[in-house]
Formats: structure tokens, C-alpha cells, sequence
């Protein structure tokens, strides 16, 4: 998080106090540095410069359009799930031979609306989605470009949520039928069958899982070659884990000591795949989402009271699960900071909103610097998996969201009102 760093004892988004921005704008108050998140993109796409490749940023990490833009006028290609993400990608200018769609229930109206828009292909998952596509190829007398995603049954060694790339999982097509499958694809009419995808997991901190995918995806390629079938790209997916432990640090605060602090990032993870999948002779596509979007961004919160109960000191702050789900739904942790640091004093607090559930924590038994009533909270490593996954449960509505880029600031989505609550 290189853009978020405290100057003196107040936290900074680039060349921003971030306490300012809560002043203007109000909390809960996401807060996005452009810098930060073309950089993260930047040094996962540079080095597959002199490949022939697409890094297509997975949108379901963070939608938001300003956010889009910058990537794509960056040159990002863009991964898809739904017709909803695939029109985001195309207003926000991402270039339709560049966006893939992936996903395990892609609908019929979907479909058409993706080939209709000629994206560069659709990952198909099943046999009888391959049929479906053949047929709306058909119909639109049109060619459907695909590749299959299989899955190779790797343990990614990840939150069970978040990994897909076991047999047991309900993620693309039995590794062991992927012959069978593309000598099936490759019969029915329309389908233009170009490569072979994989996605094991998610934050994945180890190099292992995906060097095993590599050596799947090679050896796959050279099978269905021998077999005739002729393979010219590979998309390897996304998953690079990021570190949320001590994103900041500072005298004032505490450590955390979990975690690995020498898990190897996006970069090095692809850096040490290169070679295999290389070789292949393929063109790489890589869908990286967390990577790429996680450490450019943070979600301000107010103090809204403190108190003890039994064991228990809370802090309740204004955001809840219904703005930052990670925390109930993983148990995920995010470090949790003031945005000024007044006092080196820690005491263990449990931080919970004021949604009514107990499940609505982000963070239990944890060491914070003391706090008092109408102090902002910052909470790290949230650009990932955090708008995206707001709601208005508790009839609560949506942060508003911002973009710092130097000393520039922009509100890239207002906060949501009654009024449209109501429509
Ligand atoms: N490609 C496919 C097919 C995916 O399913 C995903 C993520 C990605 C790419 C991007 O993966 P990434 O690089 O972001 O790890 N809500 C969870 C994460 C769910 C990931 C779903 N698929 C969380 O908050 O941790």
C-alpha cells in the first residue's frame, strides 16, 4: 500500500489526509488512489511484455466505473461473470476483443448479448453449456469463440469458499474428461474452441498451487495436440494473494505477527510460471482481480460510541457487515488503524457496526490504538471484494466512494439516499 502511508501521525492517501475526505464527503467513506491501482496493474502486466497477452482485470474485485476507466485506458482487458459486469467493462471503454466470461451458469440472454458484442471468448464450463452456445451461435449465424475451463483438481490451499479447483467443487470441467470434452466441443457447429482455462482459488499465498496449474495446463496442451486438437491460448486465471497483515506501519501501532511476510506476490508468482507456460508457445491471458484493485483502497468509519460489557470493550463504528461482508463471511482479516494515530497506547476491542447481527464484526479481541467517540477508523486492503459486496440490509445504504490521485479528489459514486431506497 505504498499510496496510503501516515506523514507524521495522520494517514495520507497520496498526497490527501484522509480525515479531510470524511469532513467533505461523510462516512462510511471508501476511499480509492489511482496511483496505487494502476501501479499494482502495471507491474503484473509488464512483465509479460514480449508475450503475446491480455491482462484482463476480474471486475467482480471492484466494479466501480471511474476505477474501470483508468485500467482500461491503461490497456486492461477485462473478466466477466455476468451480462451486468460485461456492460460495465464495455461503457467503460475496455476493448470487446479483450474481455473474457467466465462463470459456472451463464444464462442463454448472456450468451447472446456476448457474442453479439464479439467479446474474444466465452470460458465455457459444462457440456451442456457448450451446446447452448453452439446453438445461440446458430441462431445468430455467427461464430462463438470459446475456451473450456478445466479444472485440474489442485488444492489451492486457500479459504474453502474461496478455492474452486478441486474435483469436489462445482467449477468447470473434470480434468480427467478434458480430452473427451474439447474433441466434443470441437464437433459441434459454430464453435470456434481456442484454449484451455484454469482458476484455482482465491488469495492464494503460495507459489506451489499455481505452479502445479502451469505444469497441468502444459501437459494438456500437448495432449490435445497429439490429438489433433490445436490450442493457441491459455488463461491461467486469477487468485495472487495480497497481504493484509501490517499494510501500514508505525511506531504507534501495533504488529500483527500472523501471516507470512515473505509470501511471494502476483508478480512473483507469474514470473516463476513463465517458463511453462511459455513453452507452450500459447498466448497468455490472466485474470487477476484482487491483486491488481486490494491495496488501493481503504474504508473510512467514524467512532460511534464505545462501551464495556463483561470481557468485552466494543468499538461501534458507523460501517457494517452490509459495507465490508469479508470480515463476517471469511472471518478475513483486515488491519484497522486510526487515521490519526493520538496516543501509542493499545488495548484488545472488538470493532463491530451497528448492523443487528453479532456476525457483524471487523475484527474481534483486537489490539487498536485506544480510541475515543468520533475518531474515523481506516480499514486496510479494502478496494478488493468490498463495494462490490454492499447491500442494504438493515435498510442501510450504500458508502459513497472516492478517487485521490495526487492531490486531486473525485467522488466516483455518491452515497446512496432514502429516496432511493425507496425506487
Ligand atoms: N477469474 C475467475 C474465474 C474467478 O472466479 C475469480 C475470482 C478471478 C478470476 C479473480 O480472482 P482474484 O485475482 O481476485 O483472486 N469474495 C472473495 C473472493 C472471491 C473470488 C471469486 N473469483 C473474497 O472477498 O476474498
Amino acid at each position: 500500500m505504498k499510496q496510503f502511508s501516515f506523514r507524521e501521525n495522520e494517514l495520507y492517501c497520496e498526497e490527501v489526509p484522509v480525515r479531510e475526505l470524511t469532513e467533505e464527503f461523510g462516512t462510511p467513506l471508501y476511499v480509492y488512489s489511482r496511483t496505487e491501482l494502476l501501479d499494482n496493474f502495471r507491474s503484473l502486466d509488464s512483465l509479460l511484455q514480449g508475450t503475446d497477452h491480455v491482462t484482463c482485470y476480474a471486475l467482480k474485485a471492484n466494479s466501480n466505473p471511474a476505477l474501470l476507466k483508468s485500467l482500461a485506458d491503461d490497456g486492461a482487458g477485462a473478466d466477466v461473470v455476468s451480462a451486468g459486469e460485461l456492460s460495465l467493462a464495455l461503457q467503460a471503454g475496455f476493448s470487446p476483443d479483450k474481455i473474457v466470461f467466465a462463470g459456472v451458469g451463464k444464462r442463454e440472454d448472456e450468451i447472446e448479448y456476448a457474442l453479439r458484442e464479439r467479446i474474444h471468448c466465452l470460458n465455457a464450463e459444462s457440456v451442456q453449456e457448450l451446446q447452448l452456445i453452439s446453438l445461440v451461435a446458430l441462431r445468430l449465424q455467427t461464430g462463438a469463440p470459446v475456451a473450456l475451463r478445466i479444472n485440474p483438481n489442485i488444492d489451492a490451499d486457500s479459504h474453502p469458499y474461496i478455492s474452486t479447483g478441486l474435483k469436489q467443487h462445482k467449477f468447470g470441467i473434470d480434468g480427467e474428461k478434458a480430452l473427451e470434452t474439447f474433441q466434443f466441443a470441437a464437433s459441434l457447429p459454430n464453435l470456434e474452441v481456442k484454449g484451455v482455462h484454469t482458476h484455482i482459488g482465491s488469495q492464494i499465498r503460495k507459489s506451489e498451487p499455481f505452479l502445479a496449474a502451469a505444469d497441468f495446463l502444459a501437459d494438456l496442451v500437448k495432449r490435445l495436440r497429439e490429438s489433433g486438437i490445436l490450442i493457441t491460448q491459455l488463461d491461467i486465471g486469477g487468485g495472487f494473494g495480497v497481504g493484509y497483515e501490517n499494510a501500514l506501519e508505525h511506531e504507534g501501532l501495533p504488529r500483527n505477527e500472523q501471516g507470512d511476510p515473505n509470501a511471494p506476490d502476483a508478480p512473483e508468482i507469474l514470473r516463476a510460471m513463465l517458463p511453462t507456460l511459455q513453452q507452450t508457445g500459447c498466448s497468455l491471458w490472466v485474470e487477476p482481480g484482487r491483486s491488481i484493485v486490494a491495496s488501493a483502497g481503504i474504508l473510512l468509519t467514524r467512532v460511534l460510541y464505545t462501551k464495556e460489557q463483561g470481557p468485552k470493550k466494543f468499538v461501534i463504528v458507523d460501517a457494517g457487515m452490509n459495507d465490508l461482508l469479508r470480515p463476517s463471511l471469511y472471518n478475513a482479516y483486515h488491519q484497522i488503524v486510526p487515521a490519526r494515530i493520538e496516543t501509542y497506547e493499545h488495548e484488545p476491542v472488538d470493532i463491530v457496526g451497528p448492523v443487528c447481527e453479532t456476525g457483524d464484526f471487523f475484527a474481534r479481541d483486537r489490539l487498536l490504538s485506544k480510541v475515543k467517540q468520533r475518531d474515523i477508523l481506516a480499514i486496510m486492503t479494502a478496494g478488493a471484494y468490498g463495494f462490490v459486496n454492499v447491500s442494504n440490509y438493515n435498510g442501510r445504504l450504500h458508502p459513497a466512494e472516492v478517487l485521490v490521485n495526487g492531490d486531486r479528489v473525485r467522488v466516483v459514486r455518491q452515497r446512496q439516499t432514502l429516496e432511493e431506497l425507496l425506487k
